[in-house]
């Protein structure tokens, strides 16, 4: 069935998977991030090499070594990965898992910003990043098994239907990180589909991993 690792199941498949977060420069020495270890996206990367696929890995910085077999490419603001997914293409299956910054700073100064001695705070002023997952969605270019990651911390299903719609992807893996999930080895997911929605029990990442690329390798035969 699903859950049993076949070798060579993914042999000849191109897969694409983002992880990590990004860091949006603020100024040489500064930078808006967020809380993704990247430990679920290279948990996804190695089990689907395990299963044969040839894996392009577009990482944002996390200091955790490469997954054997994969081909990591490594970039650290928004912008950046955008061109690496676009660079990585065609691709049969793409998983989104990266959590790309929402916004940068729309100038980011050439110089460490200094305090002017007033007390005043400098403003930043925030554009939002473009979509990587929404612009594949809606290319040309569009992998034949488009995933996303919604990580929420409320209304985790009804948020993750929404989005499932608004990027156009096939499917949506929901994660609740109202808990330790962020940097923790565990996580509870919800796979959002065209047909509904599978809820999966609390599993170690690498076990989400492993039973999430044989449900892929199934998708695709
Ligand atoms: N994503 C992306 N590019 C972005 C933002 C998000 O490719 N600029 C992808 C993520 O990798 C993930 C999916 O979109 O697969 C959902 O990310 P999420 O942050 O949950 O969605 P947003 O549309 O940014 O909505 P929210 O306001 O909830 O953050
Ligand atoms: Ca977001």
């Amino acid at each position: 069935s699903s859950e049993v690792e076949t070798p060579g199941v993914l042999a000849g498949r191109h897969i694409l998977v983002t992880a990590g977060p990004t860091h949006e420069p603020i100024d040489p020495v500064r930078y808006i991030a967020n809380r993704s270890s990247g430990k679920q996206g290279y948990a996804i990367a190695e089990a689907l090499a395990k299963l044969g696929a040839r894996v392009t890995l577009v990482s944002g910085p996390t200091g955790l070594p490469a997954p054997a077999g994969v081909n990591r490419v490594d970039v650290e603001t928004a912008r950046q990965m955008a061109a690496a997914v676009d660079a990585a293409l065609p691709a049969d299956v793409a998983v989104m898992v990266a959590a790309v910054a929402d916004w940068r700073v729309d100038t980011n100064a050439d110089q460490k910003i200094k305090k002017d001695g007033t007390g005043a705070p400098p403003a930043l002023s925030l554009v939002e990043n473009p979509d990587i997952l929404a612009g594949l969605g809606a290319s040309d270019k569009r992998p034949r098994l488009l995933i996303g990651f919604a990580a929420e911390t409320e209304k985790v299903v009804d948020h993750a239907v929404a989005k499932r719609e608004r990027k156009g992807s096939d499917w949506i893996v929901a994660n609740d990180v109202s808990g330790d999930v962020m940097g923790g080895d565990t996580n509870t997911i919800h796979i959002v589909t065209r047909d509904g929605v599978e809820s999966w029990e609390r599993l170690p990442k690498a076990d989400v991993a492993r039973r999430l690329a044989a449900r892929i390798a199934d998708e695709l035969v």
